[in-house]
């Protein structure tokens, strides 16, 4: 059976009830969709030292690829607020490394509002091994 995108942002919602966000209090899920066919989801931890916190995205990708996925063709992001998820600089650049410039990215809140954006639309002028040639 096909994924659909309803899929990916039940996953992503489901997950977000899984964050560990004692801190900020900012709840986060993310469900990517691999070549592999499959959906791994993420949430964000964090930690008492809180420079240690782990973002939803990051944990997604890193669950992913550590089950051996090495490329995420659409990501879902949603949070616990009204306000659409924006993915922080660093899980951009995470995301760089496995998604290429027209994977879909869609930025939710929780009610399932959302935009569709291209990766490159979020992150322009990535920097990539392309650079490194
Ligand atoms: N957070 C994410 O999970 N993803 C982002 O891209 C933005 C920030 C989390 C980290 C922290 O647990 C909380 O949101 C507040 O920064």
């Amino acid at each position: 059976m096909e994924i659909t995108e309803k899929q990916l942002f039940d996953v992503a919602s489901q997950a977000m009830e899984n964050a560990y966000a004692p801190y900020s209090h900012y709840t986060v899920g993310a469900a990517v969709l691999c070549d592999d066919g499959k959906i791994y989801s993420g949430v964000n931890v964090e930690n008492a030292s809180y420079g240690l916190t782990n973002c939803a995205e990051r944990t997604a990708i890193f669950k992913a690829v550590s089950e051996g996925a090495k490329h995420v063709s659409k990501i879902v992001i949603t949070n616990g607020t009204q306000e659409l998820s924006k993915p922080c600089g660093a899980c951009r650049q995470v995301m760089s490394e496995f998604m290429d410039s027209d994977d879909i990215v869609f930025l939710a809140n929780k009610t399932n509002d959302f935009k569709e954006y291209t990766f490159k639309e979020i992150l322009p002028l990535a920097f990539s091994d392309k650079d490194m040639d």
